[in-house]
């Protein structure tokens, strides 16, 4: 069976304030993407996906855009977007860009020019209402409706009121974002991460949303966001950018979905359309959400393979840029982190990496004056922000970690050096070597790509037991999520044990397996090949 790329890709997401500032002004550019794409190349990687880095006041730090189809001065200019794809192209490595369709930034000059009256040209461009309509909120807080004294009515903005929502019933709307999306593919972008997908068209007559009993922090989570997300017209919407995004070669979308935590899977794998007609690959956040434990990482794992099915792809992910890193959510546990990327990387479908996430890069520490995310300032310190897990990338132990030559913009993680990418490499037992040694594996074995996965039956309820399978080749992975040496024994006839022979572990075996059943040290994670009968 022919595979596409993005059907089994890893993909490398790039924050790119913090990953490479070339001209010392303490914030990461294009021209540091593109100098660092040798290292890219020595991952393993296939894909960029980078964060916005069209114009914006930065309100959101580019998820608000005045302009998508120019570069904010601050990363660069459209020609190092044609030298970042050209670089990246030769090496064979896609950039994926991220849009941002459910809202532009105030600065926009269509709301500029909506705001002025009820009646300019750009008049519906927006959601406008004479009165506050229903009871939806911000996701970042506050309510979804603010009043603009010019226009002297309220408009709809599902985060920031910053970032006012666009008219997704608007055909000229439509029209313009999907002339965007043409602007960039016609450039060479190999495809887009599409921001909270599922919000862009709401409810037509803007009904309040059913409320929810209970507390909860915020607001936003009072209701059951079914006026506000995930309209039945969104499917017919992303119809028509699969079939815009189809009709170049080989270039992928992968949407964001917004959902109620821990996690929605089956809504996510719903945008992927019941006949592959919509997004191609979708994040589930589950598993970032999910507390480490072999029970509940095995639920989710199997919950969102059943709800994506045999004939779509599914992807997974640990880290993003809204979320904190996943070696600070395990509270600094190394064996645990890479037991988390053995499980990641052994998974079918596509990956999404997180720049820094292969040095176990832990969150920064961003004490109040250096606060930067909007959400950070607003709900500080119940809630420190988004700023902790956006940190420079680490390279070197010199001034600057080889980020900057100036002040970074955000704070370094605490003992930086330690983490560092020059460090790291004459290191065998690093962070980095560990991710290269995984997703070269992915690479070489297409049994991790593409083939089926079953979940074995163990007597210990501490390791979670899967073989991937693929033709005649068969993989057999246990995974100890327990802090103590565990004993398994597979209950499963189909596999006894003799047949196997240990290809992979995260830590140094300290001792061996007895003659019926595996040891596990604690936390360890080990990868086994069957041994073929016949030789
Ligand atoms: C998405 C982005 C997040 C942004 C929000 C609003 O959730 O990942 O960073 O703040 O959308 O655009
Ligand atoms: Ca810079």
């Amino acid at each position: 069976m022919a595979t596409t790329w993005w059907e089994e890709c890893i993909v490398y997401q790039i924050y790119p304030r913090s990953f490479q500032d070339t001209n010392g002004d303490g914030i990461g550019d294009l021209q540091g993407i593109i100098k660092r794409m040798d290292y890219l190349v020595s991952l393993g990687i296939d894909a960029l996906w980078l964060s916005p880095i069209y114009c914006s006041p930065m309100a959101d730090f580019g998820y608000d855009i005045s302009d998508y189809q120019n570069v904010d001065p601050v990363f660069g200019t459209l020609d190092d977007v044609d030298q970042l794809i050209r670089e990246a192209h030769t090496r064979n490595i896609k950039i994926i860009f991220d849009m941002v369709f459910n809202h532009t930034s105030i600065e926009h000059p269509w709301f500029q020019e909506s705001r002025q009256s009820k009646d300019n040209e750009k008049a519906d461009y927006y959601i406008w209402s004479d009165s506050i309509p229903n009871n939806w909120q911000g996701a970042f807080g506050k309510r979804a409706w603010s009043y603009d004294e010019k226009r002297q009515q309220y408009y709809l903005h599902s985060f920031l009121e910053e970032q006012p929502d666009l008219n997704w019933r608007n055909q000229e709307v439509v029209d313009a974002m999907f002339s965007i999306l043409t602007f960039w593919l016609d450039r060479g972008i190999d495809g887009f991460r599409l921001d909270v997908i599922n919000c862009i068209f709401k409810d037509k007559t803007l009904r309040s949303n059913p409320r929810i009993v209970g507390s909860r922090p915020r607001p936003y989570d009072m209701q059951r966001h079914i006026f506000d997300r995930n309209r039945p017209g969104t499917h017919q919407k992303l119809r028509m950018m699969r079939q815009l995004v189809d009709a170049y070669p080989d270039r992928m979308l992968v949407g964001e979905i917004m959902v109620e935590l821990p996690g929605e899977p089956e809504l996510a794998a719903s945008f992927l359309g019941r006949n592959r007609d919509e997004l191609h690959l979708s994040f589930d956040f589950s598993l970032a959400y999910t507390r480490f434990n072999a029970t509940k990482w095995q639920r989710s794992a199997k919950r969102w393979c059943e709800a994506i099915g045999k004939n779509r792809i599914p992807s997974w992910v640990l880290n993003n840029h809204d979320i904190p890193r996943i070696v600070s959510r395990l509270s600094g546990n190394v064996a645990k982190t890479k037991l988390a990327a053995l499980f990641l990387l052994t998974q079918r479908g596509s990956i999404f990496l997180y720049y820094g996430e292969e040095l176990g890069l832990p969150d920064s520490k961003v004490p109040w004056k250096s606060i930067r995310d909007p959400l950070g300032k607003r709900y500080w310190p119940v809630h420190p922000g988004r700023d902790p897990a956006r940190g420079p990338m680490i390279w070197s132990n010199e001034k600057g970690f080889g980020f900057t030559d100036g002040e970074s913009w955000l704070p370094f993680a605490s003992n930086a050096a330690s983490y560092a990418v020059a460090e790291q490499e004459q290191d065998a037992s690093s962070m980095l070597h560990y991710y290269r040694a995984l997703i070269g594996m992915r690479r070489e074995e297409t049994v991790f790509r593409r083939g089926t996965c079953a979940y074995l039956d163990t007597n210990n309820n501490h390791v979670v037991c899967y073989v991937r399978e693929y033709g005649d080749e068969k993989r057999l992975m246990l995974l100890n999520f327990s802090g103590r040496k565990q004993r398994v024994s597979i209950r499963d006839k189909h596999y006894p044990k003799s047949d196997w022979i240990l290809r992979f572990t995260s830590q140094r075996m300290l001792s061996d397996a007895k003659a019926e059943t595996f040891i596990l040290q604690p936390w360890q994670g080990c990868i086994y090949s069957l041994k073929s009968r016949s030789s």
